[in-house]
């Protein structure tokens, strides 16, 4: 499990605490969703429970396996906690690797010296399971958008990570596309117990396919809990949207119900 108790966050450069007070246990074997406003700190969260923010200017406790994540070594992290980022783009840009290098490299906490020939099987398993094979030799900074975010949960799934940490994973997908994703990650969690984190902004993808659900508004997590905790108060104060709920087919389903809706009806 990851714990994180009473953390504060603040940036080197600025004096302001982007992470208040924050307390929360991410668990295996669930999706739990980090959903917020754009700049509450979503991304920084997840940076901090990577250890890729700098700990220097924190307070509280973040453990990982009941170990303080600031005494543990990269190597160690990176066994355990997969992580791909929001934007991938600029970093797929500056590379030449390909398809299959760059899965590869999801292994690289477990290769001592040299890739071994169960690594290269890892990969190939891996590519086969995101119907990635036939992109195996292009070059990441050739594909579209959203084959190169496969690629890139495809890295962090050949990492065989206790925990995986999502950034906003289905930005570039298609709606056929953003279903399938949240539907693969919903198997394999399901098979191999992992304990997902991931930032969405689609509450309906997040009710459909998250087990739990962690709200940060304006640098403060000010809900945490089931889908029961998601209400029209909530999304008020967060989103400044007015929702209702329906039930269809057993699924809480948002409708939005805004002013902006009445002004486009009063345009046609
Ligand atoms: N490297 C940095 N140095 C200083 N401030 C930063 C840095 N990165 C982010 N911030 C600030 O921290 C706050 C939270 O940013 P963060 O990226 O965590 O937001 P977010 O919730 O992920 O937003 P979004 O939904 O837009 O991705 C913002 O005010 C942002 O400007
Ligand atoms: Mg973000």
């Amino acid at each position: 499990m990851i714990e994180v108790c009473e953390f504060n966050f603040r940036y080197q450069s600025s004096s302001k605490v982007i992470l208040q007070d924050i307390s929360f246990k991410l668990p295996k074997g669930k999706i739990t969703a980090l959903l917020g406003n754009n700049g509450a700190g979503k991304s920084t969260l997840i940076k901090c429970l990577n250890r890729i923010n700098d700990f220097k200017y924190t307070s509280g406790k973040i453990l990982l396996n009941n170990e303080p994540i600031e005494t543990l070594g990269r190597q160690e992290i990176s066994k355990l906690i997969a992580y791909v980022p929001q934007s991938n783009y600029v970093l797929a840009q500056s590379q030449q690797t390909s398809v299959f290098e760059t899965v590869l490299i999801g292994r690289r906490p477990h290769i001592q010296w040299k890739a071994r020939e169960s690594d290269l099987v890892k990969v190939e398993e891996t590519l086969s399971y995101f119907n990635l094979n036939s992109l195996s030799e292009r070059s990441i900074a050739e594909l579209s958008g959203g084959e190169r975010q496969k690629v890139f949960l495809a890295r962090a799934l050949a990492q065989e990570p206790t925990y995986l940490l999502l950034d906003e994973p289905v930005n570039n997908l298609d709606l056929n596309s953003q279903h399938e994703f949240m539907y693969l990650l919903k198997k394999i969690v399901a098979q191999q117990e992992i304990g997902v984190l991931i930032i969405l902004h689609d509450l309906n993808l997040a009710l459909n396919y998250c087990d739990e659900f962690l709200v940060l508004k304006n640098n403060e997590l000010i809900a945490s809990g089931d889908s029961n905790i998601l209400t029209r108060e909530l999304i008020m104060d967060v989103f400044n949207l007015s929702v209702d709920f329906i039930d269809y087919q057993d699924q809480k389903v948002i409708i939005f119900n805004t002013k902006k809706k009445e002004a486009l009806n009063e345009l046609r």
